[in-house]
């Protein structure tokens, strides 16, 4: 059991994380918590940190957030072992010292009355009335988004902050385990059976209460064929859910690590040239409060749900929409510090070779309204990323004039549309799209599909 005794003013965390956010959550929980012994595994990181609880919850990268009861090795089970020799190692490996769980409870505890707020409670009780009769009232969203932010703990709201069945002199603690098996050890082990043994073993060690339906903790249980963990989520919803976004579009851990790959600072000028419902927008601006930031998309629809969603997340004066193409942006060159952009592909944006003939297009506007300096980071499918990788390679500076000369024979004529023509050093003039000096790649899960997020520098004109 780790570190998360009550006396300690460091506690023990874990955060779940989509693929390929892991660095992502290790980098934000060092920069704005101040974490140590940080441990990245597939798909966690886990971290100690003596931050407020609030600015854990406020982690952007992240899924869920837990109090860590448990990081061990993994199970030791052969798929043959019999029930008896199941509900042994479970039990060796997973339950440990009673004042571990004690102590973890403690800890759980005082970290919910630190953020326990009656006021919120009976605010939400008068607001669900007024909903009733106001459904869809902008004002009432709106009101009800910043009770959403004071987010709580476990399941059932109310039991938390009034808590007096939580309370260890009375009441025992009611429960509840939530187990994910997955590998090869889901073939020797049922979530089923991982719930009864510990479960059973819980009550009868602890006095504590299963309840399935409203318990005061939860115990979430993962079992890997690389490690166990055991954990208490901290917020009823996932730390991913932001109360700020009215219509989602990408999911908003992914547009904030986009616009946190652009590297933004105050005063930026941030453009997404795509902007759909502006989620990546409103993630930046969240966290860059004296940047300003614009975004252009061709569709009404979108755009309609864009400007409501910045309404509803009070940016209205940092975020301006136009409509407009990417093609052909109404923008002066070289007039933004930034471009962060997700590209349409998949089954909801994507067409078969709408995306992929249009990128040279695009990417040329895009090198054009950006500045020497700036960066631009895209979110694209492995297809078009490999697209992305040939017309950019048909580019290269690093390549002479004679094969830029020859490499630029296949592209569309219509690369040069938009763009100044090259000012420098050469006497021979740059080609379009030459000036951008790849930086990173990330391979990033969105649900079904994977995308890449490449960053790339403008380096001269
Ligand atoms: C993948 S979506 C962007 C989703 C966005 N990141 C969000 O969170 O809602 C791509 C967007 O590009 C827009 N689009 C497609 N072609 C465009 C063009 N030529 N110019 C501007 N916008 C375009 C679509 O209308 C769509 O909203």
């Amino acid at each position: 059991m780790d570190n998360i005794s009550n006396e300690a003013s460091v506690i023990r965390y874990f955060c779940t994380a989509g693929s390929g956010m892991e660095q992502f959550v290790v980098d934000e929980v060092t920069r704005k918590l101040v974490a140590q012994d940080i441990e990245r595994l597939q798909g966690k990181v886990l971290f100690s940190s003596s931050a407020h609880i609030t600015r854990v919850k406020a982690l952007k990268s992240a899924e869920r957030l837990f109090l860590l009861l448990k990081r061990d090795s993994p199970l030791k089970l052969s798929a043959h072992a019999n029930p008896a020799r199941v509900a042994s190692v479970l039990q060796s490996t997973l339950l440990g010292h009673r004042q571990e769980w004690t102590g973890a409870v403690m800890t759980w505890r005082r970290l919910q009355g630190v953020v326990a707020d009656r006021t919120e409670a009976s605010e939400g009780e008068e607001l669900r009335g007024e909903e009733e009769e106001n459904a869809g009232d902008f004002q009432i969203m709106k009101k009800r988004r910043k009770m959403d932010c004071g987010d709580d703990f476990t399941p059932g709201k109310c039991r938390d902050t009034t808590a007096p069945q939580a309370n260890q002199h009375s009441v025992p603690l009611s429960f509840r385990i939530s187990c994910k098996c997955s590998g090869s050890l889901s073939r020797c082990l049922s979530v089923w059976e991982v719930s009864k043994v510990l479960g059973g073993s819980l009550s009868g060690k602890l006095g504590w209460k299963v309840d399935l339906r409203n318990p005061h903790i939860e115990i979430t249980v993962y079992l890997r064929d690389d490690y166990c963990l055991l954990g208490i989520p901290l917020t009823r919803l996932p730390l991913a859910h932001r109360c700020y976004i009215k219509t989602t579009g990408l999911r908003s851990t992914v547009a904030w690590a986009m616009a946190e790959l652009a590297q933004i600072q105050s005063g930026f000028v941030v453009l997404d040239p795509m902007c759909g419902v502006g989620t990546i927008l409103i993630e930046a601006a969240q966290d860059h409060k004296l940047s300003y930031f614009l975004g252009l998309d061709l569709d009404d629809g979108q755009l309609h749900k864009a400007s409501e969603n910045v309404a509803f997340a009070e940016l209205g004066d940092r975020i301006h929409l136009i409509k407009a193409s990417s093609n052909d942006m109404p923008l002066a060159s070289a007039s933004v510090d930034a471009v962060v952009c997700d590209l349409p592909f998949g089954r909801k944006f994507g067409t078969k070779t709408g995306t992929a003939a249009g990128l040279p297009l695009i990417l040329a506007e895009m090198e054009r309204v950006l500045r020497v300096g700036g960066s631009l980071v895209l979110l694209l499918s492995p297809q078009l990323s490999f697209v992305l990788k040939k017309i950019l390679a048909r580019h290269d500076p690093g390549q002479s004039n004679q094969e830029r000369r020859s490499g630029s024979q296949g592209v569309t004529p219509t690369l040069t549309q938009g763009t100044e023509p090259p000012t420098g050093p050469t006497t021979e003039p740059c080609p379009p799209l030459a000036s951008l000096k790849h930086v990173a790649t990330r391979r990033l899960t969105l649900g079904a599909i994977d995308g890449l997020v490449h960053k790339y520098i403008k380096t001269h004109t």
